[in-house]
């Protein structure tokens, strides 16, 4: 029996990897489709490089695999997993050190990545390999007050702009603005007075919220005002802000605008490989 080997994951088609990727992450927390499209959209949003990502294949089949995306001096471990039959047999740590190291090796700074705080295996995964807890991201759902104001419809590059000039910095790598950038239809963007917007449509009956800035003062409403039009103009919707969201960013806000926090809660793990 061969030893599975390790190569970039640009070696296959994209419907191989697609394939692998839902594979890898049978019995996973939440259902990880095959789809191409939905796979190409996460690599282009999140800056994925597939040159960068690990394959490791055994007897020419896919069995684990390790997507890195990168901005910046910092790599991202977009998705890692093993199939279930190979899991425990060390193969998702040896894969894990090749990241690690190979990131090291182009110069970066750190590498991150968020587990789902549940997830035992993994989380217990990355503190053996040196992540250390950077902080819990957590989500919100539910129908917010509608509030009738009329609203602008704005394209998504000018959202962007409001977004880089009064949004927070240091977020997670799925709110951060160079995620923004790369969102496509069906995801528009919405401005009142000075607040920006900008939701992803999910089938008729969802609305994904990705942005939310108010304008250079907070605390003055504009949020609110902002989301309950929203709310009013797409009525009827079921809210959901993915658990992407740093703990201690917003609470308030979405308690006070009718949405609960999601059970599910995810962590934001960062190791560092070249601390300068
Ligand atoms: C997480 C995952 C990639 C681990 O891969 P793996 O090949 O099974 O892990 P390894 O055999 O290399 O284990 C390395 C270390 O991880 C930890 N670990 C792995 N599986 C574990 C489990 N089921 N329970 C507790 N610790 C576990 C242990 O510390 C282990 O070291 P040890 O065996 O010396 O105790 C694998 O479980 C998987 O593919 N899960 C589904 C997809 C997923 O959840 N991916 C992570 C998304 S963020």
């Amino acid at each position: 029996m061969m030893a599975p080997e390790i190569s970039s994951a640009s070696s296959l088609p994209l419907e191989r990897l697609a394939e692998g990727f839902a594979a890898s992450f049978a019995g996973y927390v939440v259902p990880i489709s095959a789809d191409v499209r939905a796979f190409e959209q996460r690599l282009r949003t999140e800056h994925v490089h597939l040159a960068d990502s690990l394959v490791m294949m055994k007897e020419g089949r896919l069995v684990a695999l390790a997507l890195v995306a990168r901005r910046n001096v910092t790599s991202r471990v977009a998705a890692m997993g093993v199939v279930p039959e190979l899991r425990r047999g060390g193969l998702g740590r040896e894969l894990l050190r090749r990241v690690l190291d190979e990131a090291r090796a182009r110069g970066d700074r750190s590498v991150r990545l968020e587990v789902i705080e549940s997830n035992t295996p993994a989380v217990a995964l990355y503190e053996r390999m040196g992540f250390q807890v950077r902080r819990r991201l957590v989500g919100w759902e539910g129908t917010p007050p509608e509030q009738a104001v009329p609203l602008e419809e704005i394209p998504l590059v000018t959202a962007l702009e409001a977004i880089l000039r009064y949004g927070e910095p240091g977020l997670p790598w799925q709110l951060a603005p160079e995620t923004v950038a790369g969102l496509t239809a069906p995801t528009r963007a919405f401005r009142l007075g000075a607040a920006v917007a900008v939701v992803t449509e999910a089938g008729s009956q969802e609305l994904v919220l990705r942005s939310l800035v108010a304008g250079e003062k907070r605390r003055q409403g504009e949020g609110s005002r902002l989301l309950r039009a929203l709310a009013a103009r797409m009525s009827g919707r079921w809210w959901r802000v993915p658990a992407i969201v740093p703990e201690e960013l917003g609470a308030g806000f979405f308690a006070a605008n009718g949405l609960k926090r999601q059970s599910l809660t995810q962590l934001e793990m960062v190791s560092s490989s070249n601390p300068s």
